[in-house]
């Protein structure tokens, strides 16, 4: 049993890692606890803040000792909690912050090795400083870290062409739960040498064991974008517009973003300054971005032709090309600024599913049928990264709710009957109820309820055999 941990166990920890590698005042942790969409308060008696390696190992090997929960934790960008300890205040919180170095870049071979504290961002110009890129790209990049990215195995948005985050390791570097380094941080393209273990720790989010450093693909970089955002009729002529698109580009395709009329009407009312390539009546937009090859300058040309070919075929309502970097950063705000305008625009139910891409427009119509049904007068936002088969299908309130009303509340009520006709329609459909975001807290029954029996029982399996006492982030992704 793990209980409150002692105060032999605290002075431990606090001697281990020095006055500047753990926190213990309250409004020192306070940012801790607190997950980035308020759903969870937690307590914690320490923070740790390892400024490395050997420190972690360190932690981890006297938290094994004083049989201590631990609670990774990175850029607290989170969806599902997956970061935040529970509200027993037992949990000792392990912030890998201070692991952030980049220790090796190697543009001929394409890696970097970047520690598990590196912000997103930060790797992704140490890559650009060598004239390379790292592709992972999501709206919260300035905050998330790549420890974090690794252990929910990160999407958004460049997923259809470089994969998620899974596909960009090659190798890491874990503390076990015993405070063993596992060292397998290797930046070999061919390794064909037994079970490749590091797979286990990636989307395990800190069940098994801390992420510490990884050796991550880099990638040349483009001349350009040959950017467009598209008015659609509906999903499905989106879904077609995909396969014209790859078709006529083939993989130099790097961003297809389905976004619904409602939720360019959200981000037209409630982000100031948002861009407004067409009318906000709208019924869907698709922001298209092709990669420019340095040897193919005239892509941006043929790109612009194909885009005047399908307005005049009809097959398009409308286009607006990019036609400069700015006009490029400005398609993108207003696709990254969705999620901001819905919370602005009150409560909402969220969901993160991920469906074959033929099957899209059947699930949006199903649902839509569905949720009128138990959602009367409900705004579907459905919006996201339809070039890789993920939605973020998310309900905001009938128009005119306000915050804090019975109504609110009253829609909010409607959550569990929700959520359960959309997951059921998901798996139904051969999706899943977790895309991008993680299973963590929020999911765990979720998990329970669709993952198939024998794939769960291994799970746990796995989880017995690297943390038999249940030790690390406990609570989240298994109970
Ligand atoms: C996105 O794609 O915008 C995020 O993954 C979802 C969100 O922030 O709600
Ligand atoms: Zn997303």
């Amino acid at each position: 049993m793990r209980g409150a941990p002692s105060a032999a166990a605290l002075t431990a920890l606090r001697a281990l890692l020095g006055a500047e590698g753990c926190r213990t005042d309250s409004a020192d942790v306070a940012r801790y606890l607190q997950d980035h969409r308020h759903l969870y308060q937690g307590l914690t008696p320490l923070v740790a803040r390892p400024a490395d390696v050997a420190a972690v190992s360190a932690v981890l090997r006297l938290c094994a000792e004083h049989r201590l929960a631990v609670v990774p934790h990175g850029g607290n960008t989170s969806y599902c909690g997956g970061a935040t300890p529970d509200e027993s205040g037992t949990q000792i919180v392990l912030s890998l912050e201070r692991l952030n170095r980049v220790r090796a870049v190697d543009p001929t071979g394409g890696t970097l090795i970047a520690e598990a504290g590196c912000t997103l961002a930060s790797v992704q110009s140490a890559a650009q400083a060598v004239r390379r890129r790292f592709p992972l790209s999501l709206g919260s990049e300035g905050t998330c870290q790549i420890g974090g990215n690794l252990s929910t195995n990160a999407g958004g948005t460049s997923v259809l062409r470089f994969g998620m985050m899974r596909d960009l390791v090659l190798g890491l570097e874990v503390v076990l739960p015993d405070g063993q380094v596992l060292d397998q941080l290797r930046v070999l393209r061919k390794d064909n040498t037994g079970y490749d273990l590091k797979q286990l720790f990636l989307g395990a989010e800190g069940t098994l064991g801390v992420i510490t450093a990884a050796a991550l693909k880099i990638y040349s970089q483009p001349a350009d974008y040959a950017t467009a955002m598209v008015v659609v009729d509906d999903i499905g002529a989106a879904v077609a517009l995909l396969g014209r698109i790859r078709d006529a580009f083939g993989d130099l395709v790097e961003g297809f973003e389905y976004l619904p009329g409602a939720a360019y009407q959200l981000a037209l009312e409630h982000v100031p300054g948002v861009a407004a390539p067409f009318d906000a009546t709208v019924p869907a937009l698709v922001l298209v971005e092709l990669a420019i090859p340095p040897a193919l300058p005239e892509l941006a040309i043929r790109f612009e032709e194909f885009l005047q070919a399908e307005v005049e075929a009809g097959t398009l309502r409308d286009a607006a090309l990019a036609h400069s970097g700015r006009q490029r950063e400005a398609f993108w705000f207003l696709r990254e600024h969705v999620p901001q305008a819905q919370t602005r625009a009150g409560a909402s139910i969220k969901h993160d599913v991920s469906l074959p891409i033929a099957r899209l427009a059947e699930f949006v119509a199903r649902s839509t049928e569905a949720l009128a049904r138990l959602a009367p007068g409900a705004r579907i936002i459905g919006y996201g990264h339809l070039g890789d088969g993920n939605l973020h299908y998310n309900l905001s309130p009938p128009p005119g709710v306000a915050a804090g009303s019975a109504e609110e509340s009253a829609f909010l009520a409607l959550k569990p009957a929700v959520t359960r006709a959309v997951h059921d329609l998901v798996a139904e459909l051969g999706g899943s109820f977790s895309a991008e975001h993680g299973v963590g807290r929020l999911k765990v029954d979720e998990l329970e309820r669709y993952e198939d029996p024998v794939a769960l029982q291994l799970m746990r399996r796995v989880k017995h055999a690297l943390d038999p006492e249940g030790r690390m982030n406990p609570g989240k992704v298994l109970r």
